[in-house]
């Protein structure tokens, strides 16, 4: 018996190209190239040709299984993206379509904080700023008066990137601060600023009362007068605002900072009886404390680092957690369930998104 090979690879070549889709094309490869498929069987009757013969069969056969084998992948390739293009245009949903009754969706409370704040600074003048959430050391660290070997980085259990050998690169992190945002926005704007950056920032820290992604709002203002006297009446006003509290009392304590000098922890007034928590003293029915943000005037090694002369002008910053103030607005305990995309949780906590936090309408719809 001679072998057709030629004819048998035409025959297969055909079938690969005619099954129209996975299931089709996955039936043709066992049937060509599978244990039991035809090229197999073609193998086995090689036995019974003289030596010259098999030889120059065999060389056939196996040259018929390659492109064989080949003609499948492409085609298998070609359904692939066929059935992936088909998934997506099934899948596509009009975005303008108003929501199904009782199925709207809601703003995680995160979102509803940080519109509330960019409402509130946005009304006192200021602009929002961005930077990478990757950034480089000298952003997180050097520029804010921490060089290699200050103890103040010790505070941040920061995630260092690593590089292409899969070795950690000290040079790069995800940004512990949105501190980083005050340099970047030194470096390509003259003073006068005042921004306000509000983004993620990450730390290696997992508990109660931390995860390791949250996020944060950073404040700037430099200009040639400013002074504490504008840190503190803007952070009054802004917590007044946010939480919806006339003269909330603050308390400004002398703290720590590399990058600002001198430097304020900022505690807001609140009230603990009946194991509730309000914010604001009312008459002398509460004395509480409750710690919301780290200030300063901005160190003029920090102004100098960024390209400003401290000569000619100084600054005040503040950075404050989104989530905590978030917690204290909104009474959420847990400050993991942030995170759990629980929709029970979203469903309670959540907000209606048609209403645009503003000062004028409202902050909280
Ligand atoms: N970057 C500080 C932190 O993450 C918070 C902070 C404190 C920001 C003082 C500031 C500041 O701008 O002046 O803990």
């Amino acid at each position: 018996m001679t072998i057709d090979a030629q004819a048998l690879g035409d025959e297969l070549l055909a079938r690969v190209d005619a099954a129209g889709d996975l299931k089709a094309l996955d039936e043709v490869r066992v049937e060509a190239l599978g244990k039991k498929g035809r090229i197999t069987a073609e193998m086995k009757t090689l036995g019974s040709l003289d030596p010259e013969a098999r030889k120059a069969a065999g060389q056939a056969l196996n040259a018929v299984k390659d492109r064989v084998a080949e003609a499948i992948e492409a085609r298998k390739g070609t359904l692939e993206l066929a059935e992936m293009n088909a998934k997506l245009a099934g899948d596509r949903v009009d975005v303008s379509l108003p929501p199904r009754p009782g199925q709207m969706g809601r703003l995680h409370p995160i979102s509803q904080t940080l519109d509330e704040i960019v409402a509130i600074f946005g009304e006192m003048g200021f602009s929002v700023a961005e930077g990478p959430d990757i950034d480089d050391d000298f952003h997180n660290f050097t520029a804010l008066n921490m060089p290699p070997e200050h103890p103040a980085r010790q505070m941040h259990d920061t995630f260092y990137m690593a590089d292409e050998n899969g070795d950690v690169d000290m040079s790069t992190v995800l940004r512990t601060h949105t501190s980083t945002v005050q340099i970047r926005t030194m470096e390509k704007q003259k003073p006068p600023i005042k921004i306000i950056a509000p983004g993620r920032t990450y730390r290696s820290d997992s508990d109660m009362t931390h995860t390791p992604m949250f996020h944060q709002v950073e404040a700037l203002v430099v200009d040639k007068k400013t002074h504490f006297g504008h840190l503190k009446g803007c952070l009054q006003d802004f917590c007044s605002a946010y939480f919806e509290v006339e003269d909330v009392p603050l308390r400004f304590r002398p703290s720590y900072f590399p990058f600002t000098e001198p430097s304020a922890e900022v505690d807001i007034g609140c009230n603990r009886k009946d194991g509730g928590l309000t914010i604001g003293h009312k008459g002398d029915d509460g004395d509480g404390w409750l710690e919301i943000l780290g200030s300063g005037m901005v160190n003029p090694k920090v102004l100098t680092m960024s390209g400003v002369d401290p000569e000619e002008y100084q600054g005040f910053a503040f950075g404050m957690g989104i989530e905590r103030i978030a917690m204290l607005k909104y009474g959420i305990p847990d400050l993991r369930t942030f995170f759990d995309a629980d929709l029970r949780w979203l469903k309670h906590y959540g907000f209606v998104p048609l209403e645009a936090a503003s000062l004028v309408r409202g902050l909280t719809p």
